[in-house]
Parts: C-alpha cells; sequence; structure tokens
C-alpha cells in the first residue's frame, strides 16, 4: 500500500480493486450531496460498478490517458480526485475531485488537487490542466479559483444537471508556467 502524504492528515494513494467496496460506501452515502453535480453517482449501482470503474482507472493509467487518486482524510477514505482525461499529444489534462460531505469544510480537497498539479505539471510535464464545473456550484468554483486557475470561458447550457435543468459550464485552466510561478 503506497502513499503520499499531502498534509498531516491528508495521503493520496492509487485506487486499486480492494478498494472498490469502501469506495462504493462512500458514493452510497453521499448520493444526495454528489449527485446533483457528477454524473457517474446514479450509474454506481454496486461495489461491482466501483470495481469497474477502478479498474477502468488503472488500465487508463497504464495507458497513460488518466490518473486518479483516492484521498485519505485521518486514514479513511474521504473522496477522490485525478485526471479523468490526458491528452498527450496536446500535454493537456482534465481534472475532477469530490469528496464526502462530511469532510467538506476543511482544505482537503485543494490540498489533494494541489499536489495532483504536481503530478501532472511537474512529474508529467503536461503543459496545461483544465476543470470544468457547473455555475452554481459555488465549492467548486471556490476550489480552482483558490489553486489560481482562472476561468477562460463558459459553455452556454453545458451542463444537465441530474434535476433535468441545463446549467452554464465554466471552463477554468491554469498553464505549466503559471501553477510553477506561484507555488
Ligand atoms: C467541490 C468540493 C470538492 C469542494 O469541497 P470543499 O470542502 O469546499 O473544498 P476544500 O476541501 O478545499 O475546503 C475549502 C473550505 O475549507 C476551508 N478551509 C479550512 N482549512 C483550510 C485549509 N487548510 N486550506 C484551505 N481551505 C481551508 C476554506 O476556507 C473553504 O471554506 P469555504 O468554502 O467556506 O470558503 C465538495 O463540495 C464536493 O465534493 N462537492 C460535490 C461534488 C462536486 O461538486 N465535485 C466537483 C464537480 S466540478
Amino acid at each position: 500500500m503506497f502513499s503520499e502524504r499531502v498534509r498531516e492528515d491528508v495521503d493520496l494513494k492509487w485506487l486499486e480493486p480492494h478498494h472498490a467496496w469502501e469506495l462504493y460506501r462512500l458514493v452510497d452515502v453521499n448520493r444526495d450531496h454528489l449527485n446533483p453535480w457528477l454524473p457517474f453517482v446514479d450509474g454506481t449501482c454496486s461495489p461491482k460498478d466501483t470495481e469497474d470503474f477502478i479498474r477502468g482507472a488503472i488500465r487508463g493509467l497504464s495507458e497513460g490517458r488518466e490518473a486518479h487518486f483516492g484521498i485519505w482524510a485521518h486514514g479513511k477514505l474521504a473522496g477522490v480526485t485525478g485526471a479523468n482525461t490526458i491528452n498527450q499529444q496536446n500535454q493537456t489534462a482534465v481534472i475532477g475531485y469530490w469528496l464526502g460531505k462530511d469532510v467538506e469544510g476543511r482544505g482537503i480537497i485543494t490540498a489533494a488537487v494541489s499536489r495532483l498539479l504536481d503530478d501532472l505539471v511537474q512529474e508529467r510535464g503536461l503543459h496545461r490542466i483544465e476543470a470544468r464545473c457547473a455555475a452554481g456550484n459555488n465549492r467548486s468554483r471556490r476550489v480552482m479559483e483558490r489553486l489560481g486557475m482562472r476561468h477562460e470561458g463558459t459553455l452556454k447550457q453545458g451542463d444537465l444537471l441530474a434535476d433535468g435543468r441545463w446549467d452554464d459550464c465554466l471552463v477554468y485552466g491554469i498553464l505549466a508556467s503559471e501553477w510553477k510561478d506561484q507555488k
């Protein structure tokens, strides 16, 4: 079990198949919290679905297309962050993140995504990192802004929310040089 400490109470680990049950439970108890913003939640109906996600993520990692970390807070699985898409040709990545409701508001995601950005920029040598969120997702917007990502544009009604409403999709980005400069 290899892990990286990103803050005294926060560790990142690669997700592995034996985490499937614990990760499924975390999604399951947080459905109401996650579902408004994350399309994968409704399709996660059993630990097998979560195991399939993890196996797909490991394949994506081995092919350089994805990189997902589990986030442990005080030794307990608390959320996930990762690059859902790594485009080696363009040297770009699109990242995502989520946390269980009971650990919100402690800076855990900011610390975890900061380490993810280090990995993508410094270890993988990517040039540009992007993140997207629905305009109504104020907490997610604040995470990106705390990390120094800039709002670059808006895709009008680019997100179909779980309740059937359309929301604008905000595109945030940061260049590797900008990330290194602010560290
Ligand atoms: C988006 C989401 C990950 C943000 O979580 P979060 O807890 O707000 O973010 P952080 O872990 O960075 O915590 C930041 C908060 O902790 C506070 N905080 C406390 N200690 C801190 C520290 N050491 N460093 C930074 N912030 C700290 C900050 O002031 C901030 O509070 P505020 O939002 O009231 O201003 C979470 O709300 C979530 O999972 N939502 C549902 C899924 C989702 O929307 N995912 C993103 C899809 S685009």
